[in-house]
């Protein structure tokens, strides 16, 4: 597959390598041509700027800060068309990079970046992934020993591109699970933003839900139902 890395940052080293090393053809898009250079020769792919990256797979990753969405999808040519019809991979999170404090906009029950980006790239088939485990996860490929792969929830609404999805998540090590629709991407956004607080306070975010008792089969027939 071919797959556009936007963004030269943590997650987009990570899943690009994870992608190269399973065989896929990437390139890596960054507003930096330096930066873009330097991982796309760490990753094992291709540099070049946004918008080329953009334009490059049937797969663009989306890999940002939620405050520089605009600005990167304006670079990208998201306005002129060019993520039309393209499976775009979001895995940003409404959350301040450096501090790691939710964005007003969430705290204000805004739309999801998810959203924001399906109204910025019009004709793009957004699908959210990867927003819940950090980078390090994805550096790996495939998890350590007698560690169960990480369960990486998507939402999206086209089924062609969860399919596509879904098959990247497992070559960069992870398991996917059905999250439901776009609609229920603000969901995953903000259980992450609650996940970052518990880091931050120096606690393990699934220790929160502690284990499930009894074997672990849902008693409801999809994630919209329960
Ligand atoms: N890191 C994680 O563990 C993790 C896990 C799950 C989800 N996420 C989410 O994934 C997204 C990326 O996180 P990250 O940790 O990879 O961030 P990062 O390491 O800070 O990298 C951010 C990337 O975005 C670029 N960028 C920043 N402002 C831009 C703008 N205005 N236009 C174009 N490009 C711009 C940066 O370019 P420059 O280098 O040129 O500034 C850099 O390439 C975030 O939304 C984050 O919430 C992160």
């Amino acid at each position: 597959m071919r797959i556009g890395v936007l963004g030269t940052g943590a997650m987009a080293g990570a899943l690009a390598g994870s992608w190269a090393r399973a065989g896929h053809e990437v390139l890596v898009g960054g507003r930096s041509a330096a930066k873009a250079a330097e991982l796309a020769e760490r990753a094992g792919g291709r540099a070049g700027s946004l918008r080329e990256a953009a334009g490059f797979g049937t797969v663009a990753l989306l890999a940002v800060p939620y405050a520089a969405l605009g600005d990167a999808l304006r670079q990208a040519g998201a306005g002129e068309g060019v993520l039309r019809g393209r499976t775009v991979v979001d895995c940003t999170n409404a959350l301040d990079t450096a501090t790691m404090e939710p964005d007003p906009d969430l705290l204000a029950g805004g739309p999801s970046a998810a959203r924001r980006i399906a109204g910025l790239a019009e004709g793009a088939h957004v699908v959210k992934g990867f927003n819940l485990a950090p980078a390090e996860v994805w550096r790996r490929s495939a998890p350590g020993p007698g560690e169960a792969r990480v369960t990486v929830p998507l939402c999206g609404d086209d089924e062609d591109a969860l399919t596509v999805v879904r098959t990247l998540v497992r070559d960069a090590g992870g398991e996917p699970a059905d999250g439901g629709g776009l609609e229920r991407a603000g969901l995953l956004e903000a259980a992450a933003a609650f996940a970052a607080g518990v880091w931050s306070q120096g606690r393990q975010p699934g220790a929160v839900f502690g284990p499930v008792p009894g074997p672990v089969s849902s008693p409801v027939a999809s994630p919209a139902a329960g």
